[in-house]
């Protein structure tokens, strides 16, 4: 398995890693795919296996207003038959060594169990807007102490969250 920068070549293979990865959802795939489009700065990789993709890692750029304050991890895959094999986290661990990452402060919307074993930690401040409280956004070298929402690119939209099915209230006795 080797680990590489994405190139015009492996973007497509990325698209369908991400389609597989997410299967009920579009949101990941479009996503890469405008920020592609739209030539917004972006950091990232993919495994390669025999010739396929079968993990990717993306950072973008995370804003203060309009001041840059960091990157944000989004998103991050593995080939479903490759998941659970420690890829990831290899992936994971080369793209926090690289020149472009190791020093930035990081922002992760993502599963806190996951994400504290590579050093990121509960994030208070910044406030991340596709959160509730804050409950799965992480940091490392976050040194933030003023509350202030932190930007994602455009192309990072609030995803559809379904209407709760209304339930009929009981009458308490
Ligand atoms: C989440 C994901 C990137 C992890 O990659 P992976 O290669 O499967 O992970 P690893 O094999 O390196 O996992 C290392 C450990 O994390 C655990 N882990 C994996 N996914 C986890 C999750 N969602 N929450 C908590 N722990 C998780 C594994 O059980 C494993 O634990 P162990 O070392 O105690 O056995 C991958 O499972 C995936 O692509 N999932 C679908 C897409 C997704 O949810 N992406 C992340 C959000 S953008």
């Amino acid at each position: 398995m080797k680990i590489q920068k994405v190139t015009d070549e492996t973007r497509v293979k990325a698209y369908a890693l991400l389609q597989r990865a997410f299967p009920s959802s579009d949101y990941e795939t479009t996503l890469v795919k405008k920020l592609h489009e739209n030539g917004r700065p972006m950091h990232e990789w993919v495994c390669i296996h025999v010739g396929k993709v079968i993990a990717y890692i993306a950072f973008t750029n995370a804003y203060h207003g309009n001041e840059l304050c960091g990157l944000h991890l989004a998103p991050m895959a593995v080939a479903p038959d490759f998941q659970k094999q420690g890829i990831g986290s290899e992936l994971l661990r080369f793209a926090l060594r690289q020149e472009a990452i190791k020093n930035q402060t990081l922002f992760v919307l993502g599963e806190p169990g996951y994400y504290q074993r590579f050093g990121f930690a509960p994030c208070t401040v910044p406030i991340c807007p596709f959160d509730n409280n804050n409950a799965h956004f992480l940091s490392m070298r976050n040194e933030s102490t003023v509350s202030f929402v932190v930007g994602y690119e455009p192309e990072f939209v609030p995803l559809a969250i379904p209407p709760r099915p209304k339930t009929k209230k009981r009458r308490l006795r």
